[in-house]
């Protein structure tokens, strides 16, 4: 049925009454779901797109006239009946990165002048750059195949996100068809957030029935997203602008700039950002981030910054990506807000490695919407006024004492800094706060320990009591179990709080590999049940040993990231799991780079992005017998998955590694290593027996001296260019 075929569907929208209006919801309703099914399930749509769309649009403009008779089941909420049990992942088709940071008008001009500079010989202002507000909610992949919307999917850790497409449907700025002509698979990409006056609402509504007010717009939108219910969501009006995309079929189809491809993106029907500008110089363009400053108070979205991104999308494509963002665009970021408060107390937090970090306990304060307690005051240096390179910080290098006045700032989602003392309310007898010498928590000697190349104190303290330090086990604990880590869902850092301290042998958990001996203790315990503890019950435990059992094995990445190595972070664990392909052959190559050099230590560092401090830490780490041996209980309960090595790529350099030497012509020395990298090479500093090929430019000198020594195939720039196709 379509609108014009039903007598109240000739009515305009403006003259239906409101009992019309009943009935023509219901109508509308029916003929929607009728539409859905037959298109959805029995693949053969009964009428074409425009009179469906006319349809939903009949629907969303009487839901607007006439708010109060929205049905439950309502065309425009569109949610299945049943809440979802869980979000499924969704593997993005391309990786959803994050963006660099830049706070000052110098930093703006560094990152154009890398982007001359990477890309070479461009006379000035010949590179154009979009400039648009950076909005304070949460990036999203809708994907679209043939023009209908499919999943929708968040950032996640940027390569697996979760699938709230359920959700994204109930969000009527974002289209669920898009015009004829469109490439077979577009995905659009954003932000979701939500309005400020739609906050300011919901708060008011919140404070009438007398329930917890929410935080900001940010979070709130980030809570309504993550509903497993998506009527919760209908009923939150967040809200979209796209600037971004993924997976795209046909782009020859399209524009060529960026500034373009978001104008085609509104003309398919999405909202984008009219703040959006095309500029080419430095002063320009900081120029219009003022303006956007000015405008923000009045804006009625959060903003946090102003994204500047190159326009033209052959360039982007030379410029490419480091680990985690393209070097084509930046964030440059609005000034942090601030408020003042006293420090009431300064705590010691002792950390997975030892470090001692001093906490100041701040009289409660809104700062920017929300509530700041703690601040960090990272090391005792910082307490006393000078920053990482010996210098004084805050305005006039005071130090931080209990009982002073401070000002404090919040910057996004960075933890709270404490910004400057206010001299003039410090008390008397405010007293130069003590760093301690001893561990807080085991007692044990609390050291900075001397950077060997520098010969400095480094400004960290550190535990010296490793294992027997009961902070630095349990935190160990609560990193393997971290969501990026062994994610072990009812383990969270309450329990292992409880399992290190039970005193019951069939409880303990004091080192990661107890996690999966304890169902087999449980069972060999029939006194000590954890089912009958407060807080456990049948059902959890059962499900806490599935969650362990289900982790059994697990990505090889995720393994080495869980082992807590000092300076391993997520990024580095997926280079070295790339790197070795496999559990046993990392920790063999670790093992003979023990004595920091021959070919394991050499291969160690030329994994490109791991430095030499990295690298020594991961040796370091499997020095100590004490490590090896809790490694070694683990893998007899749990399996690392092998990594690939290297992206699979059919580039012939996938896998080997590069050496560029002497002066490049056609590209930048920066462009030729990101090349080679994303057609899945190595490049490394120094000619060695494992490099495959070395890339020679006029002027090349003793690499490639010793490349010929070494029989490696060496290709000047041309030959190069062929040889990875062009
Ligand atoms: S572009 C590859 N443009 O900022 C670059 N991001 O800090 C893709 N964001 O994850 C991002 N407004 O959630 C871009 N106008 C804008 C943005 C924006 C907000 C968010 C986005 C991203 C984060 C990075």
């Amino acid at each position: 049925m379509s609108a014009d075929q039903s007598p109240l569907g000739q009515i305009p929208v403006e003259d239906l009454n409101e009992a019309q209006a009943v009935d023509e919801l219901a109508r509308l309703a029916a003929a929607i779901a009728e539409n859905d099914a037959a298109y959805h399930q029995n693949d053969a749509p009964k009428i074409s797109d425009a009179d469906y769309d006319a349809l939903k649009k009949r629907n969303d403009a009487l839901e607007k006239r006439y708010p109060q008779l929205i049905r439950a089941d309502s065309p425009s909420i569109r949610v299945g009946a049943a809440p979802l049990a869980t979000f499924a992942p969704i593997t993005h088709a391309r990786p959803m990165l994050s963006l660099d940071n830049t706070f000052s008008d110098e930093d703006v001009r560094d990152f154009v002048g890398s982007v001359y500079r990477f890309l070479g010989q461009l006379p000035d202002n010949s590179i154009a750059f979009t400039a648009e507000p950076k909005i304070d909610g949460l990036s999203m992949s809708i994907r679209y195949e043939h023009g209908r919307l499919v999943n929708a999917a968040t950032r996640g850790d940027g390569t697996t996100g979760e699938n709230v497409t359920e959700n994204i449907k109930t969000i009527k700025d974002i289209p669920q068809r898009l015009p004829a002509g469109v490439p077979d698979i577009v995905e659009v990409r954003g932000e979701v957030y939500m309005a400020k006056s739609d906050f300011l609402a919901l708060n008011a509504e919140m404070e009438a029935q007398g329930k917890q007010l929410y935080v900001n717009p940010r979070n709130t939108a980030a809570g309504s997203l993550r509903q497993l219910d998506a009527r919760v969501t209908a009923s939150r009006n967040l809200k979209f602008f796209a600037y971004a995309w993924g997976e795209i079929s046909e782009p020859n189809d399209l524009p060529k700039t960026q500034f373009e491809m978001v104008q085609v993106f509104k003309s398919w029907g999405f909202p984008v950002n009219p703040l959006m500008k095309r500029l080419s110089s430095v002063e320009e363009i900081i120029a219009h981030y003022t303006e956007i400053g000015l405008e923000r108070p009045d804006l009625d979205y959060d903003i946090d910054g102003v994204v500047y991104k190159v326009d033209r999308l052959d360039l982007q494509a030379r410029l490419g990506f480091r680990s985690r963002s393209p070097r084509w665009a930046t964030a440059h970021k609005f000034p942090a807000e601030q408020a003042f408060t006293t420090v009431e107390n300064i705590d010691i937090q002792v950390g997975r490695t030892g470090a001692l970090t001093p906490v100041a306990r701040l009289t409660p304060i809104t700062v920017g919407g929300v509530v700041v307690t703690n601040a960090t005051l990272h090391n005792a240096d910082y307490i006393e006024g000078i920053g990482n390179s010996g210098e004084r910080i805050r305005e006039e290098g005071h130090d931080i004492r209990i009982g002073d006045t401070v000002i404090v700032q919040r910057a996004g989602d960075v933890i709270p800094q404490v910004l400057d003392v206010v001299m003039e309310k410090r008390s008397p007898e405010a007293k130069p706060y003590e760093f301690p010498t001893k561990c807080p928590v085991c007692g044990s000697h609390a050291v900075r320990e001397k950077n060997e190349k520098t010969g400095k104190l480094d400004s960290v303290t550190r535990c010296t009591g490793g294992f027997v330090c009961r902070a630095q086990a349990i935190e160990h604990l609560k990193h393997f179990v971290s969501r990026n880590a062994f994610d072990i869902e009812g383990l969270g850092s309450k329990q292992i709080d409880f399992f290190f301290e039970a005193e019951e042998a069939s409880l303990q958990i004091r080192t990661a590999p107890d996690i999966f001996t304890l169902k087999k203790r449980q069972e060999a315990s029939p006194l000590v049940k954890l089912e009958n503890i407060d807080g456990f019950g049948r059902v959890s435990v059962r499900k806490l040993f599935d969650a362990i059992d289900g982790r059994r094995s697990i990505a090889l990445n995720r393994f080495i990231y869980a082992l807590g190595i000092r300076h391993v972070g997520e990024t580095t664990a997926k280079l070295l799991a790339r790197a070795y392909g496999s559990y046993q052959a990392f920790e063999t190559a670790m093992k003979e780079a023990s004595s920091l050099s021959g070919d394991a230590w050499a291969d160690l560092n030329n994994i490109e992005g791991i430095g030499e401090i990295v690298a020594r830490a991961i040796v370091e780490f499997f020095k100590e017998p004490r490590n090896i041996e809790v490694i070694d209980r683990l893998i007899a309960e749990v399996t690392p998955e092998a990594a690939e090595q290297v992206a699979a790529s059919d580039s012939p350099i996938a896998g080997k590694t590069v050496v560029f030497t002497g002066s490049l012509e056609k590209f930048t020395r920066d462009e030729a290593k990101a090349r080679a990298e994303g057609l899945g090479a190595k490049v490394a500093g120094s000619v060695s027996k494992k490099t495959d090929y070395v890339v020679a430019g006029p002027g090349a000198g003793s690499k490639l001296d010793k490349a010929r020594e070494l029989g490696v195939t060496v290709m000047d720039e041309d030959e190069w260019l062929v040889f990875i196709g062009g």
